[in-house]
């Protein structure tokens, strides 16, 4: 590696480390020594270029149909386009038409025990979502589709930077902040396990469909979120809370990549005959998964107090 390269920035997950950073932080993984050794020999370059585990640049992976606009604003624009797309094959209503949000923002009474019940119906989605984004990624044929998913993956597990915990520990933290139990609820419980379960035989194609419907409702789920910690009184947690600011950053992406990847196995006739199946089966699972989705928000809701 020439010295003009070592200079350059490294990213990981769009968190820039210069290159005292990249190498102390490949020193922490027991590698400096290992490349430090190699440098003497004939192949120095090489073998620091191979000693360091990093990721490639997302542009790498994308098509136009999943390419991640700059900013956070251009990225919930691509979003909320998706959804309004997607909303054709789904009952499940996003955005300003979904019934919930409507009936948080009339403010209903709510407690703060109603908050926790609430947090503990949704700790079954976050306990399960790791697993499921592991058996979506393992149905994929295609390298750049299992990439996204694993970071996906990662970031869900607490895995990205130093001092992360997985998302489901971070919930529990935040429900005890708030004065409650962890008691994830048995009903959703249920319900989660039964998705989770129904994921072990889906194809390829299929699992396109799967990930933009679970992906579907995430700007809706950061909204409930933040309304119900507002009627609780406790606006100030939206900001300090990690489980409730961490997600408002990547849902757009996800959103993003997980309806674009949809759509290129809805639009690619070549894929389609290499692989096998037809732009209905794509949609099929979608329409399918958001039904899990629509029970699920159904069950949360009425036990929050809300009545249609
Ligand atoms: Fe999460
Ligand atoms: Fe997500």
């Amino acid at each position: 590696m020439s010295s003009q390269k070592m200079t350059e920035p490294t990213t990981i997950f769009g968190h820039t480390l210069d290159a005292r950073q990249s190498r102390s932080k490949r020193g922490r993984e027991g590698r400096r020594s290992y490349s430090a050794r190699k440098a003497k020999g004939p192949y120095a370059g090489i073998t620091r270029i191979e000693s360091y585990t990093g990721f490639r640049n997302d542009e790498q992976s994308l098509s136009a149909n999943t390419s991640i606009p700059p900013t956070l604003e251009e990225q919930q624009a691509k979003a909320e386009f998706y959804l309004d797309r997607f909303s054709q094959f789904t009952d499940y209503r996003h955005r300003g038409q979904n019934p919930y949000l409507k009936w948080l923002k009339t403010n209903p009474q709510l407690k703060a025990a109603a908050m926790n019940k609430f947090f503990n119906i949704w700790h079954p989605v976050s306990r399960h979502q790791p697993q499921m984004l592991l058996q979506i990624a393992a149905a994929c044929p295609d390298w750049k589709d299992r990439y996204f998913i694993m970071k996906n993956y990662l970031e869900e597990d607490g895995m990205v930077k130093q001092g992360d915990d997985p998302h489901y520990v971070l919930l529990e933290r935040l429900i005890i902040k708030l004065g409650g139990k962890r008691e994830p609820d048995q009903e959703a419980e249920e319900l989660v396990s039964k998705f989770h379960d129904s994921l072990l035989q889906m194809t390829a194609a299929e699992a396109a469909g799967i990930l933009a419907a679970i992906e579907h409702p995430a700007l809706d789920i950061s909204d409930y979120f933040q309304q119900i910690t507002r009627l609780c009184g406790r606006s100030d947690l939206t900001r300090t809370d990690p489980y409730l600011y961490i997600h408002v950053e990547v849902e757009p992406k996800h959103i993003i990549w997980s309806h674009g990847n949809a759509l290129d196995w809805m639009e690619d006739e070549e894929k389609q005959r290499k692989e096998g199946y037809t732009r209905t089966d794509v949609v099929n699972a979608y329409t399918c998964s958001m039904k899990f989705w629509n029970d699920f928000w159904q069950i949360a809701f009425r036990k929050l107090g809300y009545r249609q």
